[in-house]
């Protein structure tokens, strides 16, 4: 999806995985001593958002206008302030060391996936964390959602293939319930989390 369709699917007044952060991001960062954060592919901002609530100091990078505009009135609501950038990731060097990089359900293709990982590995501060997030692979035969592209999906291995020089704490498959029209399912996501090390 470019930029325009993301606009479009971010036109409607709903939030479209609510206001609230993914539960991965909240369980595995809540604990974390703030600091510069940087949320790439940062949507409508859920995850940039509850991270400024924390005392982090963030930046939200996302090529939807539309998208970055919600974040902008749900941080206002929220008062609190994050910097907003509307900007593609194919050509968004990040500015500076941060203590944080998150990236959640950036699904596109390979060798844009490998640039922005490399960028966000290089762009840690020592000491600090890149938290990534996304569709798993084993979607397509165990789980559901995501794109049904496997070159969007992510594996553990691939994922942290692209993170050099970090030393990874926590690489595999997470599960969570997602409520369907058909009922409850389970959607299967990659978990890593890697550090620069001080
Ligand atoms: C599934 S959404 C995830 C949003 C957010 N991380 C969250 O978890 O709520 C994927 C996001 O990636 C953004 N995106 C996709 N390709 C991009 C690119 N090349 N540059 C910047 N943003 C991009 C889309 O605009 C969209 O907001």
């Amino acid at each position: 999806m470019d930029s325009k369709q993301w606009d479009e699917r971010y036109s409607r007044a709903e939030y479209e995985w609510t206001t609230e952060p993914n539960q991965f991001v909240a369980a595995e960062l809540a604990g974390l001593p703030p600091g510069r954060g940087l949320d790439l592919a940062a949507g409508e901002g859920r995850n940039a958002v509850w991270l400024a609530e924390r005392g982090w100091k963030m930046t939200a990078v996302d090529f939807s206008r539309v998208g970055l505009e919600k974040g902008r009135r749900l941080s206002e609501a929220r008062g609190v302030t994050v910097d907003w950038v509307v900007a593609d990731l194919a050509s968004y060097s990040p500015p500076g060391a941060f203590d944080l990089v998150l990236i959640a359900y950036l699904q596109v293709e390979p060798a844009l996936r490998t640039t922005v990982l490399r960028r966000a590995a290089a762009a840690l501060a020592g000491g600090g964390t890149v938290f990534i997030v996304g569709h798993d692979l084993s979607n397509l035969t165990e789980g559901v959602g995501g794109p049904q592209d496997p070159e969007r999906l992510y594996t553990p291995e691939a994922i942290t293939a692209d993170l050099p020089g970090l030393s990874v704490l926590r690489a595999g498959r997470v599960r969570r319930t997602v409520n369907r029209d058909d009922g409850p399912a389970v959607a299967i996501d990659t978990l890593v989390r890697a550090t620069r090390p001080a």
